[in-house]
Protein backbone atom coordinates (compact mmCIF):
# COMPACT_ATOMS: atom_id res chain seq x y z
CA UNK A 1 0.00 0.00 0.00
CA UNK A 2 2.80 2.14 0.35
CA UNK A 3 3.03 3.79 -3.43
CA UNK A 4 3.99 7.34 -4.09
CA UNK A 5 6.93 9.37 -4.78
CA UNK A 6 9.91 8.44 -2.01
CA UNK A 7 12.08 11.34 -0.80
CA UNK A 8 15.04 10.48 1.27
CA UNK A 9 16.96 13.74 2.77
CA UNK A 10 20.30 13.37 4.54
CA UNK A 11 20.82 15.77 6.60
CA UNK A 12 24.68 16.51 7.24
CA UNK A 13 25.14 15.45 3.55
CA UNK A 14 28.96 16.79 3.79
CA UNK A 15 29.85 15.22 6.83
CA UNK A 16 31.79 11.89 7.40
CA UNK A 17 28.92 9.64 8.74
CA UNK A 18 26.78 10.23 5.50
CA UNK A 19 29.67 9.96 3.10
CA UNK A 20 30.98 6.88 4.91
CA UNK A 21 28.32 5.40 5.53
CA UNK A 22 24.44 6.72 4.44
CA UNK A 23 25.31 7.52 0.71
CA UNK A 24 27.21 4.27 0.16
CA UNK A 25 24.18 2.56 1.72
CA UNK A 26 21.43 3.89 -0.26
CA UNK A 27 23.94 3.29 -3.25
CA UNK A 28 23.84 -0.29 -2.73
CA UNK A 29 20.17 -0.44 -2.14
CA UNK A 30 19.77 1.04 -5.43
CA UNK A 31 22.08 -1.12 -7.47
CA UNK A 32 20.25 -4.24 -5.65
CA UNK A 33 17.06 -2.47 -6.93
CA UNK A 34 15.38 -1.42 -3.67
CA UNK A 35 15.25 2.07 -4.37
CA UNK A 36 13.57 2.52 -7.92
CA UNK A 37 15.02 5.87 -10.18
CA UNK A 38 11.52 6.36 -11.32
CA UNK A 39 9.83 6.99 -7.55
CA UNK A 40 13.17 7.69 -4.96
CA UNK A 41 14.99 11.04 -5.10
CA UNK A 42 17.74 11.82 -2.68
CA UNK A 43 18.27 15.10 -1.20
CA UNK A 44 21.28 16.21 0.79
CA UNK A 45 21.45 19.43 3.11
CA UNK A 46 24.37 20.82 4.89
CA UNK A 47 25.40 24.19 5.54
CA UNK A 48 28.12 24.61 2.82
CA UNK A 49 27.17 26.39 -0.21
CA UNK A 50 27.75 23.00 -2.78
CA UNK A 51 26.11 22.84 -5.91
CA UNK A 52 24.56 19.02 -7.18
CA UNK A 53 27.62 17.93 -8.68
CA UNK A 54 29.75 19.47 -6.05
CA UNK A 55 28.71 16.97 -3.78
CA UNK A 56 28.40 14.23 -6.08
CA UNK A 57 31.66 14.53 -6.52
CA UNK A 58 32.41 14.04 -2.80
CA UNK A 59 30.79 10.88 -2.33
CA UNK A 60 31.54 9.74 -5.53
CA UNK A 61 35.09 8.15 -3.99
CA UNK A 62 33.65 6.29 -1.34
CA UNK A 63 30.50 4.46 -3.70
CA UNK A 64 33.10 3.46 -6.81
CA UNK A 65 33.84 -0.01 -4.29
CA UNK A 66 30.57 -0.77 -4.08
CA UNK A 67 30.00 -0.60 -8.34
CA UNK A 68 29.77 -3.33 -10.31
CA UNK A 69 32.03 -3.68 -12.43
CA UNK A 70 30.36 -4.87 -15.59
CA UNK A 71 27.63 -1.78 -15.20
CA UNK A 72 29.60 1.13 -14.04
CA UNK A 73 26.72 3.45 -15.35
CA UNK A 74 24.83 2.34 -11.91
CA UNK A 75 27.25 4.61 -10.04
CA UNK A 76 26.35 7.64 -12.18
CA UNK A 77 22.50 6.84 -12.49
CA UNK A 78 22.95 6.93 -8.54
CA UNK A 79 24.37 10.03 -8.66
CA UNK A 80 22.01 11.93 -10.82
CA UNK A 81 19.15 11.10 -8.16
CA UNK A 82 20.79 13.43 -5.81
CA UNK A 83 20.27 17.03 -5.34
CA UNK A 84 21.85 19.33 -2.55
CA UNK A 85 20.22 21.82 -0.82
CA UNK A 86 22.10 24.54 1.85
CA UNK A 87 21.06 25.75 4.79
CA UNK A 88 21.39 25.94 8.37
CA UNK A 89 19.78 23.41 11.01
CA UNK A 90 17.94 26.36 12.41
CA UNK A 91 16.84 28.41 9.56
CA UNK A 92 13.59 28.51 8.26
CA UNK A 93 14.27 29.82 5.22
CA UNK A 94 16.93 26.65 4.59
CA UNK A 95 14.04 24.45 5.69
CA UNK A 96 11.45 26.02 3.33
CA UNK A 97 13.48 26.04 0.47
CA UNK A 98 14.19 22.36 1.22
CA UNK A 99 10.35 21.57 1.55
CA UNK A 100 10.11 23.70 -2.19
CA UNK A 101 12.39 21.03 -3.41
CA UNK A 102 10.65 17.82 -2.26
CA UNK A 103 7.48 19.12 -3.33
CA UNK A 104 8.43 19.96 -6.58
CA UNK A 105 10.06 16.38 -6.97
CA UNK A 106 6.46 15.02 -5.29
CA UNK A 107 4.65 16.81 -8.26
CA UNK A 108 6.50 15.90 -10.67
CA UNK A 109 6.45 11.99 -10.08
CA UNK A 110 2.40 13.01 -9.53
CA UNK A 111 2.28 11.73 -6.46
CA UNK A 112 2.02 14.68 -4.22
CA UNK A 113 -0.83 12.34 -2.56
CA UNK A 114 0.97 9.72 -1.14
CA UNK A 115 4.57 10.76 -1.28
CA UNK A 116 7.05 9.10 1.70
CA UNK A 117 9.16 11.87 3.17
CA UNK A 118 12.01 9.90 5.06
CA UNK A 119 14.69 12.15 7.23
CA UNK A 120 18.51 11.29 7.87
CA UNK A 121 19.74 12.95 10.36
CA UNK A 122 23.77 12.51 9.92
CA UNK A 123 24.18 14.88 12.67
CA UNK A 124 25.73 15.32 16.00
CA UNK A 125 22.50 14.58 18.55
CA UNK A 126 22.97 18.32 20.10
CA UNK A 127 21.28 19.86 16.84
CA UNK A 128 18.54 17.20 16.81
CA UNK A 129 15.91 19.18 18.33
CA UNK A 130 16.04 22.16 16.43
CA UNK A 131 16.77 19.83 13.09
CA UNK A 132 13.15 17.96 14.38
CA UNK A 133 11.61 21.54 15.16
CA UNK A 134 12.44 22.70 11.55
CA UNK A 135 11.53 19.31 9.85
CA UNK A 136 7.86 19.63 12.06
CA UNK A 137 7.35 23.11 10.62
CA UNK A 138 8.38 23.15 7.37
CA UNK A 139 8.58 19.91 5.80
CA UNK A 140 6.19 17.28 6.91
CA UNK A 141 4.58 15.60 3.99
CA UNK A 142 0.59 16.72 3.96
CA UNK A 143 -0.55 13.34 2.32
CA UNK A 144 -1.68 11.86 5.35
CA UNK A 145 -2.88 9.97 6.03
CA UNK A 146 -1.41 8.12 3.06
CA UNK A 147 2.09 9.00 2.73
CA UNK A 148 4.21 9.40 6.08
CA UNK A 149 7.36 11.01 7.59
CA UNK A 150 10.12 9.45 9.60
CA UNK A 151 12.94 10.28 11.17
CA UNK A 152 16.24 8.62 11.60
CA UNK A 153 18.54 9.55 14.52
CA UNK A 154 21.56 7.64 15.95
CA UNK A 155 23.27 7.82 19.14
CA UNK A 156 24.61 9.21 21.48
CA UNK A 157 21.02 9.61 22.58
CA UNK A 158 22.20 11.22 25.93
CA UNK A 159 25.18 11.12 28.36
CA UNK A 160 22.76 9.53 31.40
CA UNK A 161 18.96 8.73 31.98
CA UNK A 162 18.30 12.71 32.70
CA UNK A 163 19.63 13.71 29.37
CA UNK A 164 18.15 11.19 27.20
CA UNK A 165 14.63 11.27 28.52
CA UNK A 166 15.34 15.10 27.98
CA UNK A 167 16.32 14.97 24.54
CA UNK A 168 13.54 11.60 24.21
CA UNK A 169 10.80 14.21 25.52
CA UNK A 170 12.01 17.05 22.96
CA UNK A 171 12.01 14.82 20.13
CA UNK A 172 8.24 13.18 21.45
CA UNK A 173 6.69 16.43 21.29
CA UNK A 174 7.86 16.75 17.66
CA UNK A 175 7.21 12.78 16.51
CA UNK A 176 5.10 10.19 17.67
CA UNK A 177 7.26 7.04 18.16
CA UNK A 178 6.38 5.12 15.07
CA UNK A 179 8.17 8.18 13.23
CA UNK A 180 11.17 7.61 14.82
CA UNK A 181 14.07 5.30 14.16
CA UNK A 182 16.72 4.78 16.69
CA UNK A 183 19.54 3.31 14.93
CA UNK A 184 21.96 0.73 17.02
CA UNK A 185 23.85 -0.46 13.85
CA UNK A 186 24.69 -3.88 16.07
CA UNK A 187 21.31 -4.84 15.49
CA UNK A 188 21.62 -4.07 11.41
CA UNK A 189 24.48 -7.32 11.74
CA UNK A 190 23.47 -10.63 10.09
CA UNK A 191 23.98 -12.65 13.12
CA UNK A 192 22.08 -10.20 15.40
CA UNK A 193 19.75 -10.47 12.97
CA UNK A 194 20.01 -14.04 13.18
CA UNK A 195 19.67 -14.54 17.14
CA UNK A 196 15.42 -14.47 17.13
CA UNK A 197 15.49 -16.97 14.32
CA UNK A 198 18.08 -19.31 16.09
CA UNK A 199 17.04 -19.65 19.34
CA UNK A 200 13.15 -20.05 18.61
CA UNK A 201 12.65 -21.96 15.61
CA UNK A 202 15.29 -24.46 17.03
CA UNK A 203 14.08 -27.49 19.02
CA UNK A 204 17.39 -27.90 19.86
CA UNK A 205 17.85 -24.64 21.77
CA UNK A 206 14.52 -24.27 23.56
CA UNK A 207 14.82 -26.89 26.06
CA UNK A 208 18.86 -26.21 26.97
CA UNK A 209 18.50 -22.07 26.79
CA UNK A 210 17.96 -21.53 30.54
CA UNK A 211 19.85 -21.50 34.07
CA UNK A 212 19.38 -25.51 34.53
CA UNK A 213 21.91 -26.33 31.55
CA UNK A 214 23.93 -22.96 30.94
CA UNK A 215 26.49 -21.56 33.19
CA UNK A 216 27.34 -18.36 31.80
CA UNK A 217 27.52 -16.04 29.14
CA UNK A 218 30.00 -13.64 27.47
CA UNK A 219 29.42 -11.36 25.39
CA UNK A 220 32.32 -9.71 24.16
CA UNK A 221 33.22 -6.63 21.88
CA UNK A 222 37.12 -6.22 21.33
CA UNK A 223 38.79 -4.14 19.39
CA UNK A 224 42.75 -3.90 18.40
CA UNK A 225 43.00 -0.18 17.90
CA UNK A 226 43.01 2.56 20.66
CA UNK A 227 41.73 5.83 20.19
CA UNK A 228 44.19 6.96 17.51
CA UNK A 229 43.39 10.71 18.27
CA UNK A 230 39.69 10.31 19.19
CA UNK A 231 40.36 10.31 22.43
CA UNK A 232 39.37 13.50 22.93
CA UNK A 233 35.66 12.67 21.52
CA UNK A 234 35.82 9.31 23.89
CA UNK A 235 37.00 11.08 26.64
CA UNK A 236 35.46 14.62 27.24
CA UNK A 237 33.65 14.75 23.69
CA UNK A 238 31.33 17.80 24.98
CA UNK A 239 33.93 20.18 26.39
CA UNK A 240 36.29 19.87 23.21
CA UNK A 241 33.45 21.36 21.41
CA UNK A 242 32.83 23.72 23.91
CA UNK A 243 36.49 24.60 23.31
CA UNK A 244 35.00 26.52 20.14
CA UNK A 245 33.36 28.70 21.47
CA UNK A 246 36.42 30.59 22.98
CA UNK A 247 39.48 29.27 21.13
CA UNK A 248 40.34 30.24 17.36
CA UNK A 249 39.57 28.15 15.21
CA UNK A 250 43.54 27.22 14.66
CA UNK A 251 45.47 24.41 16.50
CA UNK A 252 42.77 22.70 18.43
CA UNK A 253 40.35 22.53 15.36
CA UNK A 254 42.56 19.35 14.17
CA UNK A 255 41.68 17.47 17.08
CA UNK A 256 37.97 19.11 17.05
CA UNK A 257 37.68 17.06 13.47
CA UNK A 258 38.85 13.72 14.57
CA UNK A 259 36.50 13.83 17.28
CA UNK A 260 33.62 14.45 15.06
CA UNK A 261 35.24 12.25 12.52
CA UNK A 262 35.93 9.42 14.95
CA UNK A 263 31.78 9.27 16.60
CA UNK A 264 30.56 8.92 12.86
CA UNK A 265 32.76 6.32 11.51
CA UNK A 266 33.61 3.13 12.98
CA UNK A 267 36.82 4.07 14.52
CA UNK A 268 39.06 2.89 12.69
CA UNK A 269 39.61 5.31 10.42
CA UNK A 270 40.78 8.33 11.38
CA UNK A 271 42.74 9.97 8.60
CA UNK A 272 41.08 13.31 7.98
CA UNK A 273 41.02 15.90 4.91
CA UNK A 274 40.95 19.97 4.76
CA UNK A 275 37.04 19.31 3.64
CA UNK A 276 36.32 17.48 6.60
CA UNK A 277 37.69 20.71 8.51
CA UNK A 278 35.33 22.46 6.23
CA UNK A 279 32.61 20.41 7.10
CA UNK A 280 33.22 20.43 10.49
CA UNK A 281 33.39 24.31 10.92
CA UNK A 282 30.24 24.50 9.06
CA UNK A 283 27.98 22.31 11.95
CA UNK A 284 29.09 23.79 14.28
CA UNK A 285 29.66 27.46 14.74
CA UNK A 286 31.11 29.10 17.75
CA UNK A 287 28.01 30.06 19.50
CA UNK A 288 27.08 26.29 19.24
CA UNK A 289 26.86 24.91 23.11
CA UNK A 290 26.93 21.34 23.07
CA UNK A 291 27.10 20.54 26.14
CA UNK A 292 29.96 18.63 28.57
CA UNK A 293 30.18 15.16 29.19
CA UNK A 294 32.64 12.05 29.33
CA UNK A 295 32.35 9.60 26.97
CA UNK A 296 33.26 6.39 28.00
CA UNK A 297 33.51 2.58 26.90
CA UNK A 298 30.14 2.04 28.77
CA UNK A 299 28.44 4.70 26.83
CA UNK A 300 29.93 3.81 23.39
CA UNK A 301 29.70 0.51 23.80
CA UNK A 302 27.59 -1.49 26.65
CA UNK A 303 25.10 1.11 26.95
CA UNK A 304 24.04 0.56 23.57
CA UNK A 305 25.60 -2.59 21.33
CA UNK A 306 26.10 -4.81 24.31
CA UNK A 307 22.78 -4.45 25.73
CA UNK A 308 20.55 -4.99 22.90
CA UNK A 309 22.79 -8.57 22.16
CA UNK A 310 22.56 -9.19 25.78
CA UNK A 311 18.78 -8.54 25.03
CA UNK A 312 18.44 -10.84 22.05
CA UNK A 313 20.19 -13.59 23.71
CA UNK A 314 18.08 -13.39 27.03
CA UNK A 315 14.69 -12.47 25.85
CA UNK A 316 11.39 -14.91 26.42
CA UNK A 317 9.78 -15.44 22.97
CA UNK A 318 7.78 -12.74 21.15
CA UNK A 319 4.01 -13.40 20.85
CA UNK A 320 4.77 -12.84 17.23
CA UNK A 321 7.01 -11.04 14.99
CA UNK A 322 5.73 -7.52 15.19
CA UNK A 323 7.94 -4.87 16.22
CA UNK A 324 6.02 -4.13 19.22
CA UNK A 325 5.85 -8.34 20.27
CA UNK A 326 9.74 -8.37 20.31
CA UNK A 327 10.08 -4.80 21.78
CA UNK A 328 8.04 -5.45 24.46
CA UNK A 329 10.38 -8.44 25.39
CA UNK A 330 13.45 -7.14 25.09
CA UNK A 331 12.17 -4.25 27.34
CA UNK A 332 11.00 -6.62 30.02
CA UNK A 333 15.04 -8.23 30.05
CA UNK A 334 16.42 -4.51 30.70
CA UNK A 335 13.98 -4.09 33.33
CA UNK A 336 14.70 -7.43 35.08
CA UNK A 337 18.57 -6.60 35.46
CA UNK A 338 19.56 -6.28 39.17
CA UNK A 339 21.66 -2.88 40.16
CA UNK A 340 25.18 -3.78 39.25
CA UNK A 341 27.45 -4.61 42.16
CA UNK A 342 31.05 -2.99 42.11
CA UNK A 343 32.50 -6.22 43.38
CA UNK A 344 31.66 -7.70 39.50
CA UNK A 345 32.76 -5.03 37.68
CA UNK A 346 36.44 -4.01 36.13
CA UNK A 347 37.48 -1.11 34.28
CA UNK A 348 40.51 -0.39 32.40
CA UNK A 349 42.65 2.13 30.83
CA UNK A 350 45.29 1.36 28.55
CA UNK A 351 48.72 2.67 29.15
CA UNK A 352 49.92 5.66 27.16
CA UNK A 353 45.92 6.66 26.60
CA UNK A 354 46.21 10.21 28.27
CA UNK A 355 49.59 10.63 25.98
CA UNK A 356 46.99 11.60 23.51
CA UNK A 357 47.16 15.12 23.30
CA UNK A 358 43.04 15.30 23.61
CA UNK A 359 43.03 13.65 26.91
CA UNK A 360 43.68 15.13 29.80
CA UNK A 361 46.19 13.63 31.51
CA UNK A 362 44.31 12.80 34.80
CA UNK A 363 41.44 11.28 33.19
CA UNK A 364 40.09 7.90 34.63
CA UNK A 365 37.67 7.15 31.33
CA UNK A 366 37.93 3.76 31.23
CA UNK A 367 38.81 2.26 27.66
CA UNK A 368 38.05 -1.30 28.80
CA UNK A 369 35.43 -2.71 31.32
CA UNK A 370 34.22 -6.24 32.14
CA UNK A 371 31.07 -5.82 34.00
CA UNK A 372 28.57 -8.56 34.99
CA UNK A 373 25.08 -7.97 34.88
CA UNK A 374 22.48 -10.56 36.17
CA UNK A 375 19.06 -10.89 35.45
CA UNK A 376 16.65 -11.57 38.08
CA UNK A 377 14.26 -13.77 36.20
CA UNK A 378 12.37 -17.13 36.60
CA UNK A 379 15.17 -18.57 33.52
CA UNK A 380 18.14 -16.50 34.22
CA UNK A 381 18.83 -16.10 37.98
CA UNK A 382 22.23 -17.04 39.06
CA UNK A 383 23.49 -17.23 35.35
CA UNK A 384 26.52 -14.63 34.86
CA UNK A 385 26.09 -11.83 31.78
CA UNK A 386 29.89 -11.70 31.49
CA UNK A 387 29.98 -8.39 29.49
CA UNK A 388 33.63 -7.10 27.86
CA UNK A 389 34.58 -4.43 26.13
CA UNK A 390 37.98 -2.55 25.13
CA UNK A 391 39.88 -1.05 22.82
CA UNK A 392 43.81 -1.22 21.93
CA UNK A 393 43.39 -5.18 22.69
CA UNK A 394 44.95 -7.95 21.06
CA UNK A 395 42.52 -8.50 18.57
CA UNK A 396 39.27 -7.56 16.81
CA UNK A 397 36.00 -9.31 17.10
CA UNK A 398 32.78 -9.62 18.55
CA UNK A 399 31.48 -12.58 19.95
CA UNK A 400 28.63 -14.47 22.19
CA UNK A 401 29.72 -16.85 24.25
CA UNK A 402 27.18 -19.46 25.91
CA UNK A 403 29.06 -22.27 28.17
CA UNK A 404 27.29 -24.61 29.23
CA UNK A 405 27.57 -26.57 32.25
CA UNK A 406 29.40 -29.46 33.50
CA UNK A 407 28.41 -32.88 32.11
CA UNK A 408 26.82 -34.64 35.61
CA UNK A 409 28.17 -37.93 36.56
CA UNK A 410 31.07 -37.52 34.15
CA UNK A 411 32.72 -40.77 33.21
CA UNK A 412 34.94 -39.63 30.48
CA UNK A 413 36.58 -37.10 32.59
CA UNK A 414 35.64 -34.55 30.19
CA UNK A 415 36.29 -31.73 32.42
CA UNK A 416 39.45 -31.51 31.31
CA UNK A 417 38.15 -31.36 27.93
CA UNK A 418 36.59 -28.38 28.48
CA UNK A 419 32.76 -27.34 28.58
CA UNK A 420 30.33 -27.32 25.81
CA UNK A 421 30.28 -24.44 24.72
CA UNK A 422 28.32 -22.29 21.80
CA UNK A 423 30.14 -19.33 20.25
CA UNK A 424 28.56 -16.78 17.80
CA UNK A 425 30.76 -14.65 16.07
CA UNK A 426 29.60 -11.24 15.04
CA UNK A 427 32.63 -10.43 13.59
CA UNK A 428 35.16 -10.76 11.44
CA UNK A 429 34.12 -13.49 9.57
CA UNK A 430 30.63 -14.38 10.73
CA UNK A 431 30.51 -18.05 12.22
CA UNK A 432 28.47 -20.28 14.45
CA UNK A 433 30.53 -23.40 16.38
CA UNK A 434 29.53 -25.53 18.65
CA UNK A 435 32.23 -27.03 20.82
CA UNK A 436 31.99 -30.21 21.75
CA UNK A 437 33.75 -33.28 22.98
CA UNK A 438 34.09 -36.18 20.78
CA UNK A 439 36.30 -39.37 20.58
CA UNK A 440 39.96 -38.84 19.54
CA UNK A 441 39.91 -40.42 16.01
CA UNK A 442 41.99 -43.40 16.01
CA UNK A 443 42.44 -46.52 18.06
CA UNK A 444 42.84 -45.35 21.42
CA UNK A 445 39.54 -44.55 23.26
CA UNK A 446 40.34 -40.73 24.04
CA UNK A 447 38.08 -37.71 24.12
CA UNK A 448 38.97 -34.61 22.28
CA UNK A 449 37.49 -31.16 21.87
CA UNK A 450 36.04 -30.80 18.51
CA UNK A 451 33.24 -28.16 17.19
CA UNK A 452 30.22 -28.14 14.39
CA UNK A 453 31.28 -25.24 12.55
CA UNK A 454 28.97 -23.05 10.67
CA UNK A 455 31.38 -20.39 9.29
CA UNK A 456 29.45 -18.27 7.13
CA UNK A 457 31.90 -17.10 4.42
CA UNK A 458 32.52 -20.92 3.64
CA UNK A 459 28.75 -22.24 4.19
CA UNK A 460 27.49 -18.94 2.01
CA UNK A 461 29.82 -18.47 -0.44
CA UNK A 462 27.67 -16.99 -2.86
CA UNK A 463 25.76 -14.28 -0.42
CA UNK A 464 27.24 -10.72 0.67
CA UNK A 465 26.55 -10.44 3.72
CA UNK A 466 24.66 -6.82 4.17
CA UNK A 467 26.18 -3.49 5.39
CA UNK A 468 24.30 -3.22 8.55
CA UNK A 469 23.12 0.28 7.54
CA UNK A 470 21.83 -0.79 4.15
CA UNK A 471 19.44 -3.48 6.16
CA UNK A 472 18.22 -0.49 8.47
CA UNK A 473 17.15 1.59 6.01
CA UNK A 474 15.36 -0.34 4.26
CA UNK A 475 13.53 -0.84 7.46
CA UNK A 476 12.75 2.44 7.96
CA UNK A 477 11.31 2.59 4.42
CA UNK A 478 9.23 -0.30 5.36
CA UNK A 479 8.22 1.03 8.11
CA UNK A 480 9.57 -2.23 10.27
CA UNK A 481 10.86 -0.93 13.85
CA UNK A 482 12.23 -4.17 14.66
CA UNK A 483 15.63 -3.12 14.71
CA UNK A 484 15.39 -0.37 15.97
CA UNK A 485 15.31 1.42 19.95
CA UNK A 486 12.23 2.16 21.69
CA UNK A 487 11.86 5.18 23.79
CA UNK A 488 11.62 2.58 26.99
CA UNK A 489 14.23 0.45 25.80
CA UNK A 490 16.26 3.53 25.91
CA UNK A 491 15.09 4.36 29.08
CA UNK A 492 16.00 0.96 30.53
CA UNK A 493 19.47 0.46 29.32
CA UNK A 494 20.45 3.73 30.92
CA UNK A 495 18.98 2.95 33.89
CA UNK A 496 21.35 0.23 34.16
CA UNK A 497 24.59 2.24 33.86
CA UNK A 498 23.50 5.34 35.27
CA UNK A 499 24.79 5.21 38.41
CA UNK A 500 27.74 3.38 37.74
CA UNK A 501 28.83 5.99 34.87
CA UNK A 502 28.15 8.86 37.69
CA UNK A 503 30.18 7.37 40.40
CA UNK A 504 33.33 7.03 37.68
CA UNK A 505 32.91 10.80 37.01
CA UNK A 506 33.11 11.22 40.86
CA UNK A 507 35.94 9.45 41.08
CA UNK A 508 34.56 6.72 43.10
CA UNK A 509 35.05 3.88 40.45
CA UNK A 510 38.62 3.97 38.65
CA UNK A 511 40.45 1.96 35.80
CA UNK A 512 43.47 0.26 36.23
CA UNK A 513 46.07 0.23 34.19
CA UNK A 514 46.76 -2.48 31.44
CA UNK A 515 48.91 -2.98 28.09
CA UNK A 516 48.20 -2.10 24.78
CA UNK A 517 48.16 -4.96 22.65
CA UNK A 518 46.99 -7.15 25.53
CA UNK A 519 43.85 -9.24 26.83
CA UNK A 520 43.18 -6.61 29.23
CA UNK A 521 43.75 -6.08 32.66
CA UNK A 522 43.90 -9.67 33.92
CA UNK A 523 41.71 -8.56 36.81
CA UNK A 524 38.94 -9.12 34.12
CA UNK A 525 40.20 -13.16 33.27
CA UNK A 526 40.13 -13.59 37.13
CA UNK A 527 36.44 -11.62 37.71
CA UNK A 528 35.31 -14.00 34.35
CA UNK A 529 36.95 -16.97 36.29
CA UNK A 530 34.95 -16.15 39.55
CA UNK A 531 31.80 -16.04 38.22
CA UNK A 532 31.96 -19.23 36.76
CA UNK A 533 33.58 -19.18 33.58
CA UNK A 534 35.97 -22.19 32.97
CA UNK A 535 38.47 -21.40 29.73
CA UNK A 536 39.25 -23.94 27.75
CA UNK A 537 42.98 -24.81 27.56
CA UNK A 538 44.71 -26.96 24.62
CA UNK A 539 42.17 -26.01 21.93
CA UNK A 540 41.80 -23.40 19.82
CA UNK A 541 38.74 -22.76 16.85
CA UNK A 542 40.53 -22.38 13.45
CA UNK A 543 38.31 -20.70 11.30
CA UNK A 544 38.25 -22.23 7.61
CA UNK A 545 40.35 -20.25 5.13
CA UNK A 546 37.39 -19.39 2.96
C1 LIG B 1 30.54 2.60 17.31
C2 LIG B 1 31.46 3.10 18.40
O1 LIG B 1 29.21 2.74 17.70
O2 LIG B 1 30.82 1.23 17.07
C3 LIG B 1 32.91 2.88 18.02
O3 LIG B 1 31.23 4.49 18.59
C4 LIG B 1 33.15 1.43 17.63
O4 LIG B 1 33.77 3.24 19.11
C5 LIG B 1 32.12 0.98 16.62
O5 LIG B 1 34.46 1.34 17.07
C6 LIG B 1 32.23 -0.50 16.34
O6 LIG B 1 31.41 -0.85 15.26
P1 LIG B 1 31.71 -2.18 14.44
O7 LIG B 1 30.54 -2.31 13.53
O8 LIG B 1 33.01 -1.99 13.74
O9 LIG B 1 31.81 -3.27 15.46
Amino acid sequence: TELGCLSIVVLGASGDLAKKKTFPALFNLFRQGFLQSNEVHIFGYARTKLSDDDLRERIRGYLIKGAPAEKPEILSDFLKLIKYVSGGYDSAEGFLSLNKEISEHELAKNSYGSSRRLFYLALPPSVYPSVCKMIKSYCMNQAVPTGWTRIVVEKPFGKDLASAEELSAQLGELFDEPQLYRIDHYLGKELVQNLLVLRFANRLFLPLWNRDNIDNIQIVFREDFGTEGRGGYFDEYGQVFLHLTVISYTGTIDWFIQILVGHHSSGRDCTFSCCVSKQVLELCPKSTNFGTFSYRIIRDIFQNHLLQVLCLVAMEKPVSLRPEHIRDEKVKVLQSVLPINYDEVVLGQYEGYTDDPTVSKDSNTPTFATIILRIHNERWEGVPFIMKAGKALNSRKAEIRVQFKDVPGDIFKCKKQGRNEFVIRLQPKEAMYMKLTVKKPGLDMSTIQSELDLSYGQRYQDVQIPEAYERLILDTIRGDQQHFVRRDELRAAWEIFTPLLHDIEDGKVKPVPYKTGSRGPPEADELAAKAGYVQTHGYIWIPPTL
